[in-house]
């Protein structure tokens, strides 16, 4: 398995390509918000470990290996989105906090959280009890 650091340029490198058709160290760089020799060095890791294929002058390509876990890594990012909208979280705050959390989840708890979603998407009324229980309480707080 990928270490959390991979794992952010896997998730990140997938979401280009899916978004540009490319990606470009400087992309990458970018989006990261790291310095280019920083990408350089993890997409020459990357490569030793056949996640992708890098080429100074062509750029990079992932693997098949690399495109299924780089997929499956944006979908979890998705879900923990999905997941801390559900339970109301505030929407400036909820990319940082799946940045935070995502990579130290264990797969099995994503699987229930991913029914958990699923679970209150079938039964939105209860999406309405939950936010209402939070309300009451913000309202308890504002009242003394
Ligand atoms: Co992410």
């Amino acid at each position: 398995m990928p270490t959390p650091s991979m794992e952010d340029y896997l998730e990140n490198i997938y979401k280009l390509i899916e978004q540009k058709g490319y990606a470009r160290v400087s992309d990458i760089a970018e989006a990261l918000e790291v310095h280019p020799s920083s990408v350089t060095k993890m997409v020459q890791k990357l490569d030793q470990s056949k996640y992708l294929v890098y080429e100074k002058y062509r750029g990079l390509v992932l693997t098949p290996k690399g495109k299924k876990i780089g997929k499956r890594l944006v979908d979890r990012h998705t879900l923990l989105e999905e997941f801390l909208r559900i339970i109301g979280v505030e929407e400036d705050l909820i990319y940082n906090d799946v940045e935070g959390i995502e990579h130290h989840l264990s797969w099995d708890s994503i699987t229930c959280i991913e029914y958990l979603v699923e679970y209150f998407q079938k039964n939105p009324e209860r999406i309405e009890e939950l936010r209402a229980l939070k309300e009451a309480d913000e309202l308890e707080d504002v009242n003394g």
